[in-house]
């Protein structure tokens, strides 16, 4: 592991990480799948989070056996609804939706100087980043609809050093997908996996939830990390 005082920059996944959101998505999803006769499971929500809308959508077809059944101006439609879905339930979200410890982790690594960018593949992260009240601290990000790869490709995290003006070795990348952490890790980047750790066991420092989410936190595994 590269040295904690290396470090300059922070890039961040959104849904599950900053805010409660990944809930959200999976429920919309869930609806869709209900309609399109797809079994739900807790594999298929674990497998799409971090995974963009059309090809949310595609693996839920797949899953159901279904991936030849519709026309891409159907699936459109059915991509469509699920967003509508989505936002729906995003109407009445607020700052209780972040995540414990995030705001005062954003806090602490704005008083250290670091510089921190965004890294979703969710093209409504700016009205989720702006109900949040956490717009000011993501000046930069990266835009989904630039990307030709969606994660594990590296190309949305290597973006999210490349906006901050630091290499990826001087940045961490934060995530709760198993894609996102795999995507982190081809970057070049040090790797911090939110969640279940044996989901997440290429994460190269792993908490199971956002209260642990701390600077001196990180501090401490990556010194230990380098013995
Ligand atoms: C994030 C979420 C996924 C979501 C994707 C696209 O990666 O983790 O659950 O499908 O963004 O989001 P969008 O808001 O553009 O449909
Ligand atoms: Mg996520």
């Amino acid at each position: 592991m590269v040295k904690f005082e290396d470090i300059k920059g922070f890039v961040f996944d959104l849904d599950g990480v900053i805010a409660d959101t990944s809930v959200y998505h999976s429920k919309a999803w869930h609806q869709l799948a209900d309609e399109l006769g797809v079994a739900w499971s807790d594999d298929l929500a674990e497998n799409l989070k971090g995974v963009g809308r059309m090809d949310s959508l595609n693996l839920i077809l797949k899953t159901g056996g279904k991936e030849n059944a519709y026309t891409e101006e159907e699936k459109e439609k059915y991509a469509a609804k699920k967003n509508t879905n989505y936002l729906s339930l995003l109407k009445n979200m607020n700052a209780s939706a972040i995540l414990p410890g995030i705001s005062d982790f954003l806090k602490t690594l704005e008083e250290n100087d670091y510089r921190l960018s965004l890294a979703s593949a969710s093209k409504n992260s700016p009205l989720v980043l702006e109900q949040l009240g956490l717009a000011k601290y993501f000046e930069k990000r990266v835009d989904p609809t630039t990307l030709k790869h969606g994660k594990p490709d590296p190309e949305i995290f290597a973006r999210g050093a490349e906006v901050l003006g630091y290499k990826p070795e001087q940045c961490i990348g934060i995530e709760d997908a198993k894609v996102g952490v795999e995507s982190i890790n081809a970057a070049g980047e040090t790797s911090v996996g939110i969640g279940d750790p044996k989901i997440l066991h290429e994460a190269d420092i792993n908490f199971t939830d956002t209260t642990q989410l701390t600077l001196a936190n990180i501090k401490a595994a990556m010194k230990v990390g380098e013995h």
